[in-house]
C-alpha cells in the first residue's frame, strides 16, 4: 500500500506492542466497507436497518459506561505544565507514554489492527493535514470513512511525507477462546486515556470506543493538536460551523460560528429561513480551519467529511436538512431501533412504536421512565446528503469569512445580538462566551460556566496564550479591512418571568439578515457601552406574532447587569494569570470605563 518508509516502522513498532492476530490496512473501498459491516452485523456489534427505510444504515449500541467524551481522562501532555494552561489536564509527556505502554501492551490480543489514513480537509489541499490512526475497533473504520476522506487515495497523496500519527485502542484484549462482548471498551474510567503530545503532533487513545475519544480526526487532531499547528504557523483551528447565508437581492456571504455544546450549532449550520427569499446552505457543523489566502482574506475550510450529530430532538421540525442527511448510509449509535427496522429517539417528531429496543437493549417500556434513547446519541451521516449542502464545501481554497460569531445560553443580560468595536473587542467577546447555569445542576455554583471560544475541551494549549493567538491574528492581518467582522448573538434571553423573548430555530435568520447587511455596510447601528447593538426596526419581524412588543427587552442593555457581570469576567480573567493578553485585561478596563 506504501513506500512510506517512517509509516511502516510505525505501524510495525505499534503491532509488536499491541499484539493483534492481524494488521490490515484500510482502502477506503466500497467493498471493504460492506464487508466490515456484514462481520459486525453477523457478530451482534450491529443491526442493520431496513433497506426500504434506511438504505445502507446500520445501529449500534455502545456499552453503557462508554457514551461520550471524557473530558477529565482527557490530556494535553506538552513538556512544560504551564504550556497546557489552567483549563487542561497535564502530565508530562515521557510519564504519560510510560503510563500507557503499560496498557498497550498486548492490548489487542484477539483482535485484528486496523490501518486508517485519512484526511482532514479536501484530498490533495494545502490546507488539509493527514493523520493515520491505528485502531482495534470496526465500528471506528465504518465511522472515520464517513466523517473524513479515507484509504488508499491518502496514501497515495501522503507519498513519503509526514502524517500525524493517531493510535487508538478499545483496550480490551481476548484470550485465546474468549467470546468478544458487543462493544469492548476498558469498564474502569481510570483506564480510559485520550492523550495529546501537541509538541510531537500525537494522539494516544485507550479505553474508550466512542465518538471524539475514538474517531481521532475530529476533536483530537483538526482541535487540539491544530489548535497548536495553527498558533504556530500563523492561522486558525476552531469549534465553529461555516454556513453560506444569500440574501434576498442574491448577495451571498459566508459566516462562521462558535457556540458551546447544547446551543443548536448544527441546527443553525442547516437553518431553513423563515422570511422568504433568503437561503442557507452548509459546509461545516463543528469545525472551521480558516487561513488567510494571498489577498488577505480568511478563508475557511471544514476539515471533516460528514456530521456527527446529536440524534434526540433532531427532527423534522428542528432540523430537517439533519434528518435528511441521515435517510440513508448513515450509522446510528445508541439510538432505538424499530420492529420494522427504522430508528427512534426522543423529540424525532412521531410516537415510539410499540416493540421498539431501546439503547440499552430492553424493549420500549413507557412505563419505566427511562429513554428509548441516550441523550447523547449520534448519527453518523455523509455531508454530501445534505439537501442544503454548500456547492463549494470541499473547495480546497475554502470560503472567504465575512462574519464570525459567538453565542451562548444566557437567559439574562446578553442581548440578542452585537457587534464588536474590533478585532481585539471581538476576541475578548470570544474569550468570555459561557451559558448561565443555575444552582439546580448538581456540583455546580449558579452563574456563568464560561467555555471561551467553546473551545474549552479542544484548545490544546493554554487557553491564554489562545487569546494571544487571537489578538495576534488581527494584529498580523495582512489587510485589516479585509478582516471578517466579529459579533455576539444570543437565541436564549428570558423574560423576569422565565419566557423565552425569541423564537430561534428558522426564525434566526432574521439575526442573520441583520448581520449580513452590517457586513454589506447597509444598515447603521447603536453604540452601546458593550458593542454596536441593531436599531430596532433594522430587524425583521414582519409575521412573527406579538414579538414587537417584546424587542425592547430583547435588545436591552442593563449597566447594572452588565457591572455584575465585569465582576464575572474579572474572576474569569484571574484564572490565567501571566498567560492573559495585555489586550484582554485593556478590553476589560475598557468595558466597564464605557459602562461608568
Ligand atoms: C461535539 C461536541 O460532539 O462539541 O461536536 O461535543
Ligand atoms: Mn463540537
Amino acid at each position: 500500500m506504501t513506500k512510506n518508509q517512517k509509516l511502516l516502522n510505525w505501524v510495525n513498532e505499534w503491532a509488536a506492542i499491541c499484539q493483534p492476530n492481524n494488521v490490515y490496512w484500510c482502502d477506503g473501498s466500497e467493498e471493504e466497507n460492506q464487508r466490515l459491516l456484514d462481520e459486525m452485523v453477523k457478530s451482534g456489534q450491529a443491526v442493520k436497518l431496513d433497506d426500504k427505510k434506511r438504505p445502507g444504515s446500520y445501529a449500534f449500541n455502545s456499552d453503557p459506561s462508554d457514551v461520550a467524551r471524557v473530558e477529565n481522562r482527557t490530556f494535553i501532555c506538552s513538556e512544560k505544565k504551564e504550556d497546557a494552561g489552567p483549563t487542561n489536564n497535564w502530565k508530562a509527556p515521557a510519564e504519560m507514554k510510560a503510563e500507557m505502554l503499560e496498557k498497550y501492551k498486548g492490548c489487542m490480543k484477539g483482535r485484528t489492527m486496523y490501518v486508517i489514513p485519512f484526511s482532514m480537509g479536501p484530498l490533495g489541499s494545502n490546507i488539509a493535514k493527514i493523520g493515520i490512526e491505528i485502531t482495534d475497533s470496526a465500528y471506528v473504520v465504518v465511522n472515520m470513512r464517513i466523517m473524513t476522506r479515507m484509504g488508499k487515495a491518502v496514501l497515495d497523496v501522503l507519498g513519503n511525507d509526514e502524517f500525524i500519527p493517531c493510535i487508538h485502542s478499545v483496550g480490551a484484549p481476548l484470550e485465546a477462546g474468549q467470546k468478544d462482548v458487543r462493544w469492548p471498551c476498558a469498564s474502569n474510567i481510570d483506564d480510559k486515556y485520550i492523550s495529546h503530545f501537541p509538541e510531537t503532533n500525537e494522539i494516544w487513545s485507550f479505553g474508550s470506543g466512542y465518538g471524539g475519544n475514538a474517531l481521532l480526526g475530529k476533536k483530537c487532531l483538526a482541535l487540539r493538536i491544530a489548535s497548536n499547528m495553527a498558533k504556530r504557523e500563523g492561522w486558525l483551528a476552531e469549534h465553529m460551523l461555516i454556513m453560506g447565508i444569500t440574501n434576498p437581492k442574491g448577495e451571498k456571504k459566508y459566516i462562521a460560528a462558535a457556540f458551546p455544546s447544547a446551543c443548536g450549532k448544527t441546527n443553525l449550520a442547516m437553518l431553513i429561513p423563515t422570511i422568504p427569499g433568503y437561503k442557507v446552505e452548509t459546509v461545516g457543523d463543528d469545525i472551521a480551519w480558516m487561513k488567510f489566502d494571498k489577498d488577505g482574506v480568511l478563508r475557511a475550510i471544514n476539515p471533516e467529511a460528514g456530521f456527527f450529530g446529536v440524534a434526540p430532538f433532531t427532527s423534522e421540525d428542528t432540523n430537517p436538512n439533519a434528518m435528511h442527511s441521515a435517510d440513508k448510509n448513515t450509522i446510528f449509535t445508541n439510538v432505538g431501533v424499530t420492529p420494522d427496522g427504522d430508528i427512534w429517539w426522543e423529540g424525532i417528531g412521531w410516537d415510539c412504536p410499540a416493540g421498539t429496543i431501546t439503547w440499552k437493549d430492553k424493549v420500549y417500556d413507557p412505563a419505566s421512565g427511562e429513554p428509548v434513547a441516550h441523550p447523547n446519541a449520534r448519527f453518523t451521516a455523509p455531508a454530501n446528503q445534505c439537501p442544503a449542502v454548500d456547492p463549494a464545501w470541499e473547495d480546497p481554497a475554502g470560503v472567504p469569512i465575512s462574519a464570525i460569531l459567538f453565542g451562548g445560553r444566557r437567559p439574562s443580560t446578553v442581548p440578542l445580538v452585537y457587534q464588536a468595536f474590533d478585532w481585539n473587542h471581538g476576541t475578548f467577546m470570544g474569550s468570555i462566551v459561557g451559558s448561565e447555569v443555575t444552582a439546580a445542576a448538581i456540583g455546580l455554583k449558579a452563574g456563568v460556566r464560561r467555555d471561551p471560544f467553546a473551545m474549552l475541551p479542544f484548545c490544546g494549549y493554554n487557553m491564554g496564550d489562545y487569546f494571544g493567538h487571537w489578538v495576534s491574528i488581527g494584529k498580523n492581518a495582512p489587510d485589516k479591512s479585509k478582516l471578517p467582522l466579529i459579533f455576539n448573538v444570543n437565541w436564549f434571553r428570558k423574560s423576569p418571568e422565565g419566557k423565552w423573548l425569541w423564537p430561534g430555530y428558522g426564525d434566526n435568520i432574521r439575526v442573520l439578515g441583520w448581520i449580513i447587511e452590517r457586513v454589506l455596510g447597509n444598515v447603521e447601528a447603536v453604540e452601546t457601552p458593550i458593542g454596536l447593538l441593531p436599531k430596532k426596526e433594522d430587524i425583521n419581524i414582519e409575521g412573527l406574532k406579538g414579538q414587537a412588543e417584546l424587542m425592547d427587552a430583547l435588545l436591552e442593555v442593563d449597566k447594572n447587569l452588565w457591572l455584575d457581570e465585569c465582576e464575572l469576567i474579572a474572576e474569569h480573567q484571574a484564572q490565567f494569570g501571566e498567560s492573559l493578553p495585555k489586550e484582554m485585561k485593556e478590553q476589560y478596563e475598557q468595558l466597564k470605563a464605557r459602562l461608568a
